[in-house]
């Protein structure tokens, strides 16, 4: 199994991503943490609770940075006020760990015998706290798979992509840190379209839960399908065939009207992008796993 750490944001397609990675046979889940993005750090943090109870998961989660590096703090309405609108999650029983998200990060990668591969769901501030704060942290860490950035235009402006454009300076932080890095970015999760006639063939509690959420995501409809973005960063860690992924030298814009934008430039690659998915394969990745689902 490959060892992981999620950093997410939840978020209504960070809640199907977390989902379908509970069910994927080649995960082994060992940490999850939380931050600032789509919603403010509190509502992040439980949601990601609500959603390990909704699929009966227990993984330690610990709560991370509340505001990114260097900017304030943005927020979206794109998931609806609470993050996850659209399906009434209870509120969850379990709670987060006590230590902070880069610390539990931190001691779990200085005790694994094997490096762990990280998944970034939201934006890039725990990793890059945990890259200023412990950066021998780094021969522990076995990738660093992220949604984030676009080289073909943005979703927040026309420039940035939304998760680079929270919290840019962590980003070029983690863009520079030497780490092997794969990019999932617009330029495929836009693609990653999963819509109504792909879960009317469902009928788990999963499959509702996706249909009401998906259904107040303003990315997209569900009759076209709703972008997955977040799902793509599990679905290459497991079935990296799926995506078509080109050696890049990518630079990160942290001021001016372009702030948050990824940038190909002339150099030596630093981040493996990817350009390409097979979007059949990619409904039948996600079809094939929900049909695991609770
Ligand atoms: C990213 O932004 C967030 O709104 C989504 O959860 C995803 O992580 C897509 O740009
Ligand atoms: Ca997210």
């Amino acid at each position: 199994k490959i060892p992981v750490i999620i950093s997410t944001d939840p978020g209504i397609d960070d809640a199907a991503a977390l989902g379908v990675a509970f069910y994927r046979n080649e995960l082994d889940i060992r940490l999850i943490t939380t931050l600032h993005g789509n919603v403010d750090i509190g509502k992040t943090t439980a949601n990601t609770l609500k959603i390990l109870d909704f699929f009966g998961q227990k993984i330690p989660v610990a709560r991370g940075m509340e505001t990114p590096l260097v900017i304030a703090p943005v927020s979206t309405d794109v998931h609806g006020e609470s993050g996850m609108d659209g399906y009434d999650f209870p509120e969850s029983g379990q709670t987060v760990i006590p230590e902070h998200a880069v610390e539990a990060m931190r001691s779990l990668l200085e005790s694994s015998d094997e490096k762990i591969t990280i998944i970034s769901i939201g934006p890039l501030t725990n990793i890059a706290m945990l890259l200023l704060m412990y950066p021998q942290i780094k021969s522990k860490i076995e990738r660093v798979v992220l949604m984030g950035g676009s080289l073909s235009g943005g979703n927040v402006t026309s420039a940035a992509e939304f998760n680079i454009w929270a919290d840019p300076h962590a980003a070029k932080i983690v863009f520079e840190s030497g780490l092997e890095l794969v990019m999932i970015g617009l330029d495929v999760t836009l693609k990653a379209l999963i819509g109504s006639s792909d879960l009317a063939k469902h009928r788990n509690k999963s499959a509702e839960m996706f249909t009401a959420t998906f259904g107040h995501y303003r990315d997209g409809d569900m009759e076209h399908g709703v972008m997955m973005h977040d799902m793509c960063a599990v679905t290459y860690v497991t079935n990296p065939e799926i995506f078509k992924v080109e050696p890049k030298r990518v630079t990160v814009v942290t001021e001016g009207a372009a702030i948050g934008m990824t940038m190909e430039v002339s150099g030596e690659p630093n981040v493996r992008v990817a350009t390409g998915i097979d979007q059949e394969a990619f409904r039948n990745w996600f079809s094939e796993t929900l049909s695991r689902m609770v």
